[in-house]
């Protein structure tokens, strides 16, 4: 059981690089303790060890429950209490699936492209929401707050990006349907939804080819959380963060 008065507790997926370390440097100035997890053991580790001691590294590959179920059992079991979970892991295969090369099968039959990037940017989510509500409710103050990291690719389709584009629409569906229904918990399910940083997964070379006006600065990624981590209410919101502001696009729960 966590002592009163203790530090909040927040889990970051893909903690190791771009916004997932940008939103851990944020919270740990914030004085909060963070747990990173990330695939990218030998980064993850690295990144962890030069933040001090209220930062800890757990190798994790969201795309594994069992990997994503020790991530969080982990962490609760180290901190007894579970404030935020920062569900921002994420890949981007850029494969069409009008072009995609394809692959045969055991019998010599094409098959569609692997579905790795629904598996990480979308079920890996699913899971983490589920784990997330499951140790918030073990709080000594039952709740939380769970930030998913969408993108403008789930408001605007990218033709050139299938797979991503539908991954990133579920996670919007995904907050606007559990919103609702996880704050009668006192959890909160919010999404922010980027347009383009310069990233691992968006180099500056692809970067540039994109308007100024279509990037994203990373102190605005960042206003957004604290939007959501400040509110015990807002829940359901997907915000874009295209022009460099927050707009909140909820519409009304149908059912
Ligand atoms: P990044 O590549 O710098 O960070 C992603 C992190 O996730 C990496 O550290 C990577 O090792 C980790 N990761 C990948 N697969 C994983 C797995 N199976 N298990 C655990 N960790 C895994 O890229 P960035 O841009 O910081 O991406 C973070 C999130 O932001 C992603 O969900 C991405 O789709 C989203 N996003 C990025 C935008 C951009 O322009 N950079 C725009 C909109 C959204």
């Amino acid at each position: 059981m966590s002592q009163p008065g203790a530090k909040p507790v927040a889990i970051i997926t893909g903690a190791a690089s771009g916004i997932g370390l940008a939103v851990t440097q944020h919270l740990l100035s914030k004085n909060y303790r963070v747990v990173l997890a990330d695939v990218n053991a030998k980064q993850g580790e690295l990144v962890a060890g030069s933040l001090g001691p209220d930062a800890r590294f757990i190798h994790t590959d969201v795309s594994s429950y069992a990997s994503q179920a020790t991530l969080f059992s982990t962490a609760f079991a180290w901190h007894g209490r579970l404030d935020v979970a920062a569900l921002n892991a994420g890949i981007d295969d850029r494969q069409s699936l009008y072009e995609m090369q394809e692959e045969l099968d055991a019998d010599g039959i094409p098959k569609p492209l692997n579905l790795k990037t629904i598996d990480v940017n979308l079920n890996a989510v699913i899971q983490g929401l589920w784990l997330f509500k499951y140790y918030a409710r073990k709080n000594e103050k039952p709740g939380g707050k769970v930030v998913i990291t969408s993108s403008a690719a789930g408001l605007y389709a990218m033709t050139t990006n299938p797979q991503y584009t539908a991954s990133k629409y579920g996670l919007i569906g995904l907050t606007r349907a559990s919103g609702p229904v996880f704050v009668k918990e006192y959890i909160t399910v919010n999404c922010i939804c980027p347009a383009f940083l310069a990233t691992n997964l968006c180099p500056k070379q692809l970067l540039d080819k994109f308007p100024k006006e279509h990037i994203t600065p990373m102190s605005t990624v960042l206003k957004a959380f604290d939007t959501f981590l400040g509110d015990d209410k807002m829940t359901g919101q997907s915000v874009e963060l295209s022009l460099g502001k927050l707009y909140f696009r909820q519409q009304p729960e149908w059912a």
